[in-house]
């Protein structure tokens, strides 16, 4: 038997990100549950209009996502709470420019460099669209040049309980089921 409980966003549990922009000069990072894959290479991060680091990524066009995992999570969990609008979080992890100027976490395991594609503007958020022009990966993370995501231990965002939960094991290969006779 199911139930039906309302308009309940289910889509739990998913990858937490930190979104970090140049703003004002200076880079600001927030934490970000709500983001997404849009066709076969673009992603998307929804974030309130009010965050500081909106604005960096309004003025500029660039962005950096990471995945997190549980080196950073702390950090992440910072960026969370805290917002640029009121403190620097410029010296709340340490971080390197990429190619195209953005900050990038050093200890980050994977982070993608983006330009913003298109922003889809919904009531008091924003939701930017990103190209992704550059990855970049932990070199231990990697396996025959693919990221190893059992080695990454993204850190997931469970929305019905606010909760952190790690990644789980591997259960098959896709579509070895619909093979079975
Ligand atoms: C676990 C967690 C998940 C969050 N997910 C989102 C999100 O998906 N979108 C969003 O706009 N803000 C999200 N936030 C809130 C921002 O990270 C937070 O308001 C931050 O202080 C904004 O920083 P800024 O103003 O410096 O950009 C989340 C916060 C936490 C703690």
């Amino acid at each position: 038997m199911q139930s039906n409980i309302g308009a309940v966003m289910a889509l739990n549990p998913m990858p937490i990100v930190v979104v970090g922009a140049m703003v004002d000069g200076k880079p600001n990072w927030t934490e970000v549950a709500h983001s997404g894959i849009v066709g076969m290479d673009r992603i998307m991060v929804s974030m309130v209009k009010a965050h500081h680091t909106n604005k960096g990524i309004r003025e500029t066009g660039k962005v950096s996502v990471c995945l997190v995992d549980e080196g950073m999570l702390r950090e992440a969990d910072i960026a969370g709470v805290l917002t640029g609008n009121k403190d620097d979080k410029s010296v709340i992890m340490l971080w390197h420019p990429g190619t195209s100027g953005v900050p990038i976490p050093d200890k980050a395991p994977v982070v993608m460099e983006c330009e913003v594609y298109q922003n889809v503007e919904t009531e008091g958020f924003d939701n930017f669209i990103l190209d992704i022009k550059a990855t970049w990966v932990q070199d231990d993370l990697l396996t025959d040049g693919k990221i190893d995501s059992s080695k990454v231990g993204a850190v997931l965002f469970d929305g019905p309980t606010y909760s952190y939960v790690r990644t789980g094991e591997t259960i098959c290969p896709c579509t070895s089921l619909a093979k079975r006779s």
